[in-house]
């Protein structure tokens, strides 16, 4: 696991971008987990400036959806939904980075079947390249909420209470209970990670992800390996550094 300081949020922003790109011009077809949520924002606008600037190219990478609501059907969200993550994705990353590959969460009758479906379509491409991820308060990653051990598979998931009161500053509706994810397997079997932190609010969670020990308890503590980049910035490392 490499550990990376940004000074800000903006700063981080461009390392990150700088990361992605990099990645991207090594392997133009790359498969991109993509997070949503606040913290990789920011990052996804330097991208879009970055490609709306003729600087980037990102039409051969393939993004793949990190995590998606159900609603009270257990049936997807309509895509214009406010809350729908696959909204959010298409905003502020497929749109504006011209992105014209896409694995998302696609459903059907049965939400069990709909993530065996999106098992298939990441085997089918080969995996992932590179995972762009968030931390949760409570450690998650994608919608692994604690305990999710490194075996856990992409499935539906009830929402832990932190992670709906979490959600809630999104919208003026009621957070949904239930959500599917990457299971833990298609994150930790991606060939590279980046895991983004900004802000104080998460100093304390990071601090235990470093420190270990690696649990369950805390499924961001489960990456490892040697294409492991945490980037925060000073407000989440406090005096981690
Ligand atoms: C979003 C996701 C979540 C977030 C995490 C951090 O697709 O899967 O795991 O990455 O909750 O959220 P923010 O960045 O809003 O602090």
């Amino acid at each position: 696991l490499i550990l990376r300081a940004a000074a800000d949020p903006q700063a981080l922003a461009v390392q990150a971008a700088d990361l992605i790109a990099e990645r991207v011009r090594v392997k133009p077809e790359l498969s991109l987990l993509v997070a949503t949520g606040s913290t990789p924002m920011l990052t996804y606008a330097e991208l879009a400036r970055r490609v709306q600037a003729g600087t980037l190219d990102l039409s051969r990478v393939t993004a793949v959806q990190l995590d998606e609501y159900l609603g009270p059907d257990s049936l997807g969200l309509d895509d214009t939904d406010q809350r729908s993550l696959w909204g959010w994705m298409q905003r502020s990353f497929v749109g504006p980075l011209r992105i014209t590959r896409t694995v998302r969460f696609q459903f059907g009758e049965d939400a069990q079947q709909t993530c065996t479906h999106y098992d298939a379509q990441v085997s089918a491409l080969g995996g992932i390249d590179l995972a762009v991820l968030g931390l949760g308060p409570n450690g998650h990653l994608g919608f692994n909420e604690p305990p999710s051990g490194p075996d856990a598979p992409t499935r539906v998931v009830p929402l832990s209470p932190e992670s709906q009161v979490s959600n809630r500053v999104y919208w003026d509706r009621e957070v949904p209970r239930q959500a599917v994810t990457a299971g833990m397997t298609v994150i930790l079997a991606a060939r590279a990670s980046l895991l983004l932190v900004t802000g104080e609010h998460k100093r304390s969670v990071l601090r235990r992800v470093l420190n270990g020990p690696a649990t369950p308890e805390l499924p961001a503590s489960l990456l490892g390996g040697p294409d492991v980049t945490v980037l925060a910035d000073r407000a989440a490392l406090g005096s981690a550094l």
